[in-house]
């Protein structure tokens, strides 16, 4: 589905089409940003820059070691994903005390990014809390939801991630509702079918979003 409406740019200096892919947990977010690399689209993942920031040694952990102690650090010297998920499902303060070290961090790395890629036709930043983050919204001027069954959602995320069904509702339930963003999206990508359908509904867009490019001499 393609809707015509497109926002407009507010605060960001960056000129390059800038498509913000979100959607829930498991709904298929970097299935979908690889079908577009493989169109040539540019991928900014800041799911991917959060890892590096988590990483041992990376810029986030002196502050998370400040916030929360050493006990929420793997002896690596990594943010221990499994402790922190934990603590910020069931600690709503815990969660924005992280969120104000993480997103400042990232949407710093995704705009020297966006401005890095300049000459794209157009630039997609993967975001699973785009329509949560309006400082995230704020770099895009499309809202592109995968969306899919909850049932697929779960599904999904136990086999991929041996988590249980329980934990995976408790994080689906922190996240915006469907209803919600899908309410908020420019364009969606329905992802319950097969493989060749999703490609189809990518390489719809792909042409769309080549066709209202701004860098028109770079686009195809
Ligand atoms: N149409 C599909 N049919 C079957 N399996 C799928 C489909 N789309 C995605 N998957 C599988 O579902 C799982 C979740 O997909 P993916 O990792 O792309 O989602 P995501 O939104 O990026 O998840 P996360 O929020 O955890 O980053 C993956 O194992 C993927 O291979
Ligand atoms: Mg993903």
């Amino acid at each position: 589905m393609i809707a015509p409406s497109a926002r407009p740019m507010t605060g960001s200096t960056h000129k390059t089409l800038c498509i913000g892919l979100t959607g829930g947990i498991g709904c298929g977010k970097s299935t979908v940003a690889r079908l577009f690399e493989e169109l040539g689209a540019v991928i900014i993942d800041a799911d991917l820059i959060s890892h590096q920031l988590t990483r041992a040694g990376g810029q986030a952990i002196p502050p998370v070691r400040a916030a929360f102690g050493a006990a929420y650090l793997t002896p690596a010297g990594a943010l221990d994903r499994a402790r922190m998920r934990q603590l910020i499902v069931a600690d709503a303060d815990a969660r924005r005390k992280l969120e104000n070290i993480l997103h400042p961090l990232i949407l710093d790395l995704c705009e020297t990014r966006l401005l890095a890629d300049s000459s794209a036709p157009y630039i997609i930043l993967m975001a699973p809390l785009l329509l949560e983050c309006p400082e995230f919204l704020k770099l895009v001027q499309r809202v592109l939801l995968v969306d899919c069954t909850g049932q697929n959602q779960i599904a999904r995320v136990m086999q991929r991630s041996g988590l249980t069904e329980p934990e995976i509702r408790a994080i689906i339930a922190l996240q915006l509702p469907q209803s919600e963003r899908l309410a908020r999206a420019d364009d969606v990508i329905q992802n319950d079918g097969a493989c060749d359908d999703l490609k189809n509904q990518v390489a719809a867009l792909h042409r769309y979003y080549l066709g209202i490019s701004n860098n028109h001499l770079t686009a195809g």
